[in-house]
């Protein structure tokens, strides 16, 4: 960290010490901070004040190459010019609006462009949210509120959020759900994981075997459907991405119950797969898109965009500091720069470079066991050898560590078994082949 940026927290906590080392600060956050998802033993403490486009820094100063974006949070990476020079221009305008209770102009343009960009001949709304989660929230309330519904069809596996009605929908580590009561009635089907079919059916030949299981689920469990819940592309489940003929087969089976659609795009979402939206591969038009990650350039923001009205009444729902007029414009800005700087083909372009990379190092490796991904959203499965496929978490958990700390190239897990990339929306050629370069050496070293 520089002299300047502690110097700074010094005057903002004279009491407390400004110790020098990540170790240290590990420990104390060891001791402060709740355990959520941090693995401390594989990541050293970032540097909160340094870092551009895909580089990240550590408080020795090293140098990291970024395949995470934050989880698609940055992507633009870090510090982007475009929206830099853009908060300089904004930065005497007012913050502290909570977007809810007043209309204010950034808002309601913001509303207008998302609606926009969303596909569906439709009358649409959006609601304003401060996270990912509570997208998912307001796209479950609306469905109950104009629905007189509660019961859900969601997969497994699935990722929709930590909290209430999100996690009655999540299924995908009993971590997120043991001993919380779930608060939703839920049909859960399997989400088409090719690689791993439960069917034992291949994805060029296969009938659909596990959609006409969530048929006989729902003809079983329930018809009176409120909406079904559908990751294009499921994130922390694996990196899975839904054949195409399977996405387009769920709207058919969506409309033979008259049940809405919820694309959930907040990790897939925003340009991250080389379209806007991830389920517009499938030119499958759904009823309603969660979006929120890329949404706020860095704050935290997300939006339910969804068939109009999408509550029957006033004060249905509401959110404190959904959609502050600040927040907005950043938002606002992210989708010109994508827009702008072509970023929707670079997704595309990339991530054909990045799957084809992967798949030759696959090619000399024992224990990648698939490479999949649709644009910048990709992913490889550790196996422990190439003829059985066993999963192997820990083999995994040893690629990860080995590409942090031996390689300076950060990358997340994902699932049980999988490495994600999820680099920024500008990454370059350059950046790719060197992001391919280290994930070689740190498979390679693994025994
Ligand atoms: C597909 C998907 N839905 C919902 C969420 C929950 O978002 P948040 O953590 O902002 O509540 C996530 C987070 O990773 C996600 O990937």
């Amino acid at each position: 960290m520089k002299r300047d940026a502690e110097e700074l927290l010094k005057e903002l906590c004279p009491d407390l010490p400004i110790t020098k080392s990540s170790k240290e600060w590990i420990e104390r956050s060891e001791k402060v901070i709740a355990k959520t998802t941090q693995s401390r033993d594989i990541y050293p403490v970032v540097d909160h004040t340094q870092g551009e486009g895909p580089w990240i820094y550590d408080l020795k100063g090293n140098q990291y190459l970024d395949m995470t974006a934050g989880v698609a949070v940055r992507a633009l990476g870090f510090r982007s010019s475009a929206i830099r020079d853009f908060e300089q221009r904004i930065q005497n305008y007012l913050r502290e609006i909570p977007g809810q209770d007043f209309d204010v102009v950034p808002q309601t343009l913001l509303a207008e462009r998302l609606i926009g960009l969303t596909p569906g001949d439709f009358e649409k709304e959006v609601f304003f949210t401060t996270s990912g989660g509570r997208a998912v929230e307001s796209a479950v309330k609306s469905l109950m509120d104009t629905r007189h519904r509660h019961r859900f069809v969601a997969f497994r596996p699935a990722f929709h959020g930590r909290t209430g009605y999100a996690l009655a929908l999540t299924a995908s580590k009993h971590a997120h759900r043991d001993f919380f009561p779930q608060g939703l009635d839920v049909v859960r089907g399997p989400y088409p994981y090719c690689f791993r079919c439960p069917f034992k059916q291949h994805e060029a030949d296969c009938s659909l075997e596990c959609l006409d299981y969530l048929r006989d689920s729902i003809e079983c469990e329930g018809i009176d459907l409120a909406g079904i819940f559908v990751e294009p592309i499921c994130g922390e489940g694996g990196f899975l991405p839904a054949p195409i003929k399977w996405l387009k087969a769920l709207r058919k089976l969506a409309d033979d119950y008259e049940t809405p659609i919820v694309s959930d795009e907040i990790q897939s979402g925003l340009g991250r797969t080389g379209k806007w939206w991830a389920i517009e591969h499938a030119d499958v038009v759904p009823d309603y898109i969660c979006t929120a990650k890329a949404l706020g350039g860095g704050f935290p923001f997300g939006a339910c965009i969804g068939p109009k009205p999408l509550y029957t009444d006033f004060s249905r729902h509401s959110e404190t500091f959904g959609a502050e007029p600040y927040v907005a414009l950043i938002s606002l800005s992210v989708l010109r720069t994508i827009e702008r700087d072509r970023l929707l083909e670079n997704a595309e372009n990339r991530g054909v470079q990045l799957l084809a990379g992967l798949r030759d190092i696959q090619e000399n490796s024992k224990i990648i066991g698939d490479v999949r991904g649709r644009g910048l959203m990709c992913a490889v499965e550790i196996v422990t050898d190439r003829e059985s496929n066993a999963i192997d978490p820990k083999r995994r958990d040893e690629v990860v560590a080995n590409c942090v700390k031996r390689e300076k190239l950060w990358v997340l897990g994902a699932g049980r078994n999988a490495v994600r990339f999820l680099a920024p929306l500008n990454i370059t050629v350059e950046q790719i082949d060197l992001a391919l370069e280290r994930f070689a050496k740190a498979v390679n070293r693994v025994k």
